[in-house]
């Protein structure tokens, strides 16, 4: 692909095949699916509708040049030659950030320093003064990747990483990235129809991101601002006209969607997030601990995220995670559950027989999300109950 129209769409471990699906839902073509991203072709319009309305992606990163490197010198001149007053002035403010996996410029700050400097002086040269570098806000954020002996310079159209929705005010405890929170639930194969349960809600991230998604409501629609609003080509026209033809695509629905949390700080953390997203007619959410929830009957969807057990003993972990278990049975017939956790120990404590697995990442913490199905009848003891393992068996040796 020559650099004019190839894109690249970054995500977390193990959603790219969603994101996939997204980009290529969205019209792109000669879609590839990369580690931690996919690569594929777009114009401008594709660029900013990605931007807009991928769930899925982390930033959208559009290659401008590549070249062979050896060392810090032909990085330097291979990055001093790019035309970089094509994408940049002198009363602008750029940032460089570098990975590498490079053996001679393993670091990246000292990569991302070399590349800066060479930046300033094909300027300094040129035009006797200097664009100025701003780290927190960039009018042009500059990606270098360093792969073995290649270079690829690329230009971060997203600026600030997607999962900032722009509706969340409070974290609460351990909040999910909305971007992960996304891809649960694309990955979850909800029908968009029937009712969404999220019994530890924690800030309501999962909610929120359910309500956006049945709503078709572009992940983008809080956001203040987006890299490419900055930068020399952009196209208001475009973009005003894709933000136009997103309120007439808005959906109603006509099912429930539903949190609890028996804390009381998350509910002021959910409740402040829904009502910023103005979601709060939409979802509903009662402080309530799971287990004390009524029977509910499906069809329906659970999907949550319990506390993996950084902070608590690991008996109390075991006792919510079987707890758990015994009240989707008893009170979730016919409902579709899934549940992420890092700990995946605790996991076999639910106590069902998963028909799914999924390994995902959350950040650095490898998690699994798991389905469990709550066929009519599961209410019956043995019918899905599988063996947990004693509690004893994880206690540190
Ligand atoms: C990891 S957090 C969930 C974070 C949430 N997904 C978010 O994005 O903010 C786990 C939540 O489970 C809640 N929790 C723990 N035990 C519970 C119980 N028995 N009933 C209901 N909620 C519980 C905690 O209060 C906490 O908010």
């Amino acid at each position: 692909m020559s650099y004019d129209n190839y894109l690249i769409a970054k995500t977390m471990e193990g959603l790219e095949e969603v994101l996939a699906k997204e980009i290529s839902a969205l019209g792109a073509t000669h879609i590839e699916i990369i580690r931690r991203g996919v690569k594929f072709r777009g114009n401008k319009e594709l660029m900013y509708r990605c931007n807009y309305w991928c769930r899925t992606a982390l930033r959208i990163i559009k290659p401008i040049a590549e070249f062979p490197v050896r060392d810090q010198e032909s990085l330097y001149d291979g990055v001093r030659k790019i035309a970089w007053e094509d994408y940049l002035d002198t009363s602008m403010t750029f940032a460089v950030d570098c990975i590498t996996s490079h053996p001679e410029l393993s670091h990246s700050h000292y990569a991302a320093l070399k590349s800066k400097d060479a930046i300033v002086d094909r300027f300094r040269d040129r035009e006797g003064s200097r664009p100025s570098i701003n780290t927190s806000g960039p009018d042009l954020r500059i990606n270098i990747h360093l792969s073995k002996e290649r270079c690829t310079v690329s230009l971060d159209s997203s600026g600030s990483s997607l999962h900032l929705r722009g509706y969340r005010k409070t974290g609460g405890t351990a909040p999910l990235n909305e971007v992960l929170a996304s891809g649960l639930i694309l990955l979850s194969g909800w029908d968009i129809n029937s009712d969404f349960i999220d019994p530890m809600c924690g800030s309501g991230t999962l909610l929120i991101e359910a309500a956006m998604l049945a709503l078709n409501l572009p992940p983008g629609h809080f956001r203040q601002a987006f890299g490419f609003e900055k930068w020399k080509d952009f196209d208001p026209v475009i973009f005003n006209e894709m933000r136009e033809e997103a309120e007439d695509k808005k959906q109603r629905i006509s099912f429930r969607i539903k949190g609890y949390d028996k804390s009381p700080e998350a509910m002021v953390a959910s409740r402040q997030n829904i009502r910023s997203a103005s979601l709060h007619k939409l979802i509903q959410i009662e402080k309530s601990a799971f287990e004390d929830i009524e029977d509910q009957t499906g069809p329906g969807i659970i999907i949550t995220n319990p506390p993996y057990g950084e902070r608590m003993e690991i008996d109390d972990i075991i006792s919510l995670y079987k707890s758990f278990g015994d009240k989707l049975k008893h009170s979730f017939e016919g409902f579709t559950a899934w549940v992420i956790s890092a700990d995946l120990d605790a996991l076999k404590h639910v106590g069902l027989k998963p028909s799914r697995k999924i390994k995902l990442y959350n950040g650095k913490l490898e998690c699994r999300f798991v389905k469990f199905e709550l066929y009519k009848g599961s209410r019956k003891e043995g019918k899905t109950e599988v063996r947990s393992p004693k509690s004893e068996d994880r206690r540190p040796k």
